[in-house]
């Protein structure tokens, strides 16, 4: 596994259009490990591949805050949205200084498939959901500065 470099603000390569993965080859395999280490060692949620450069549909989550519930989701898509929805704070790894308030079901449903090519379907909900909801805009070039809708500034609940 190998740390790689998270791209920020400003880079084209956030704002494309990502393609399906095709081959569940180690290439894959090394990606996807590598966007994990890369999410954990800068203390993320998540992370998708284009934030590493990579325009594929592939992404990585872990809100557990133990490092305990890595789950990777490779062209995955949401498939149900609750009615029901949340209002919070959002940050983005490519935007380190940018944090604002979006709105997002409280519940989704996706369908992804695993690094084998095997397809699975999950429903989460609160911040997993948010998470899952951040990274799937970033598979279509969506990004934070699109979807604040209040800023949020940390320091002021200092
Ligand atoms: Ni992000």
């Amino acid at each position: 596994m190998a740390l790689r470099k998270i791209v920020t603000d400003g880079d084209p390569v956030l704002l494309k259009h990502c393609k399906p993965v095709e081959k569940f080859d180690s290439r894959l395999a090394e990606l996807l490990d590598d966007m994990a280490e890369t999410m954990y060692n800068a203390d993320g949620l998540g992370l998708a591949a284009p934030q590493v450069g990579i325009i594929r549909r592939a992404v990585v989550i872990d809100v557990s805050g133990d490092r305990s519930g890595l789950i990777e989701l490779v062209n995955p898509e949401i498939i149900e949205r609750s009615e029901e929805t949340q209002y919070g704070t959002e940050g983005c790894l490519s935007f380190p200084e940018l944090y604002g308030y979006v709105t997002r079901p409280k519940t989704v449903k996706f369908r992804a498939q695993d690094r084998n090519g095997d397809f699975y379907e999950k429903e989460v909900s609160d911040l997993f959901a948010r998470a899952v909801c951040h990274e799937l805009d970033h598979l279509d070039g969506r990004v934070l500065p699109d979807n604040i809708e209040e800023p949020y500034d940390p320091d002021d609940e200092k």
